[in-house]
């Protein structure tokens, strides 16, 4: 299933990759406040959709465009055909295809493919995660004053961003530095492979998050929610970190959004 997979997921991104130069302003449609799509989000995933089903028949799905909205008992893929949309549209990178298989709510497979520079991050249950063939972990650091930290900006559910902006200027000040890539399935696997120490965010979707909060768990790394517990597919918060400053970097985070829950 894993070659299938990642051969499909291969033609999807050639395909993506192919459209962005045909990509003008009065193409993009808007889901919502700032919320963008494209006839190639649409196109990618129904290509995924038929290809995914005929891997494995009797499995159900979880996509962000909606082509297929009927989930299954035993199996189901999550999948986002197009991860940071917005790059896409303004000709930027990363931008990435994320696919997970769920066994009874539970991820068995996770496939993050990056287009910008052709990488492809994966893992399956039991095994090592994976970057282009080569195993890959997460890094090192101990104390968050030397950790570089990943995030996303609140971009509709404001009611949290006093508390997420208090968390940011916190680690301005101790830490290496913040990035905001844009794509959070990105985000993910660079923690997978030790290029962030951590990545936290709010307010995103099952499909943004479940191929890569896996491949961080296959490299050895911590993944919760915003009080260290599981419901960070569906819950809509995410702390993805390394094992050295998982703790402190979480009492950061619980501290601050503490009084929000
Ligand atoms: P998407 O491109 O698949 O929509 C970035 O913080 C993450 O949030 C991305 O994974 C992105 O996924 C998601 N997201 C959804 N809507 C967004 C928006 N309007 N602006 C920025 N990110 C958005
Ligand atoms: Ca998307």
């Amino acid at each position: 299933i894993l070659y299938k997979t990642i051969n499909l997921v291969k033609k999807t991104g050639k395909f993506i990759r192919n459209e962005q130069q045909n990509i003008t302003e009065n193409k993009v449609e808007s889901k919502g406040l700032h919320n963008l799509v494209t006839y190639v989000d649409k196109t990618a995933e129904k290509q995924l959709v038929d290809g995914l089903s005929a891997i494995l028949p009797e499995a159900g799905f979880i996509t962000e465009e909606q082509t297929a909205v009927e989930t299954k008992d035993t199996y189901n893929w999550i999948v986002d055909p197009l991860d940071g949309t917005t790059n896409y549209v303004h000709g930027l990178f990363p931008v990435a295809i994320s696919i997970a298989l769920q066994e009874r709510g539970k991820t068995i497979l996770g496939i993050v493919y990056e287009l910008g520079l052709n990488e492809m991050f994966y893992a399956v249950k039991d095994c090592p995660a994976y970057l282009n063939g080569n195993e890959i972990h997460i890094s090192q650091t101990l104390e968050v004053t030397n950790s570089l930290i990943a995030t996303g900006f609140p971009y509709y559910d404001y009611n949290r961003l006093d508390s997420y902006m208090d968390s940011f200027v916190y680690f301005m000040k101790n830490s290496r530095g913040l990035r905001r890539l844009g794509s959070a399935a990105t985000d993910l696997v660079y923690v997978a492979c030790g290029r962030f120490d951590s990545f936290y965010e709010y307010g995103l979707s099952p499909w943004d998050v479940a191929a890569g909060a896996f491949i961080v768990e296959r490299a050895g790394g911590k993944v919760c929610d915003f009080s260290g517990e599981g419901n960070y597919i569906f819950g809509r918060e995410i702390v993805a970190t390394n094992n050295g400053i998982y703790k402190e970097f979480l009492d950061i985070i619980t501290n601050f959004f503490r009084i929000d829950a």
